[in-house]
């Protein structure tokens, strides 16, 4: 069985109301004391697998200048339908495991569960040498993982039909993990507007595990300086759903990135 994920218009288009919720703000609040903790220079960021835009425009908004990157059409269209002509915003349809950018940045991020949305290792490691050739020497990666203990318990599993705030659509989630190989399954079903709109969606996650990710990041040349509880600083524990890992460039880059495939 292959396993590939593919964002579909539909789910594109109610990413936004689904992510209601989701503490963004706070996401960048933190993303400014990581500047000052890990004492970055410059504000240039590069947020990987940015979806529809929202935290690129919220870093934005605190004076970073961000490139966003994304393999879905469907999302990045979104994210364009949310900007000014006039707006400089650099997007970037690619995949984060084959880019090339005449630019290195101070900061590359990739949040919420995108890097296990990467399903083969050796994807993986293509990941992580291109983000440590897009990086100023000591600029930093901050990426979080789901903890692999979290996908045996039945993650994003909702069992019963739920309701978001303002009635526009229900949906129901199933998850199912296939431990041979480490893979997680989320069937999703939603209806929109009082079922006008019915569709299911399948998207695959890829548990990692800190000793292998470890070796990969040695293997790209990088250096990981820290693992914390996600939008933390307390150090990593066991019985948390998410992690955060700080990885360093310690080697100076010259001058044009190269796209390692
Ligand atoms: C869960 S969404 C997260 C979006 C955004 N970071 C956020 O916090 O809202 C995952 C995103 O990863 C993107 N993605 C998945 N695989 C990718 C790849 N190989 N290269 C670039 N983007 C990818 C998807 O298109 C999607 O927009």
């Amino acid at each position: 069985m292959s396993y590939t994920n593919i964002i579909s218009n539909n789910y594109a288009n109610i990413y936004d109301k689904l992510m209601i919720d989701i503490p963004y703000e706070s996401w960048v609040n933190y993303l400014c004391d990581i500047k000052i903790k890990y004492k970055l220079r410059g504000s240039k960021v590069l947020d990987l697998a940015c979806g529809t835009g929202t935290l690129s425009l919220l870093l934005r908004d605190k004076g970073y200048k961000v490139w966003s990157l994304d393999n879905s059409d469907s999302m990045l269209n979104i994210f364009k339908s949310k900007i000014k002509k006039w707006e400089r915003i650099k997007i970037i349809k690619a995949s984060m495991s084959n880019f090339s950018l005449a630019e290195n940045f101070d900061l590359i991020i990739c949040l919420f569960d995108s890097m296990n949305l990467i399903l083969h290792r050796n994807e993986l490691i293509k990941v992580f040498k291109n983000v440590g050739s897009h990086l100023k020497k000591d600029g930093l990666f901050v990426f979080d993982l789901i903890n692999p203990e979290s996908f045996k318990k039945n993650l994003y599993t909702y069992d019963k039909t739920i309701k978001n705030r303002h009635n526009e659509y229900t949906y129901s989630w199933v998850g199912k993990y296939f431990r041979n190989k480490k893979i997680h399954e989320l069937k999703m079903h939603f209806e929109v507007n009082n079922r006008k709109l019915s569709f299911f969606e399948k998207h695959y996650r890829k548990a990692y595990y800190f000793d292998d990710i470890k070796k990969i990041i040695n293997k790209a040349n990088l250096k990981l300086v820290d693992i914390f509880n996600a939008f933390s600083f307390n150090f990593a524990s066991a019985d948390v759903e998410r992690h955060m890992y700080f990885v360093r460039n310690i080697r100076r880059n010259n001058g044009i990135s190269k796209t390692i495939d």
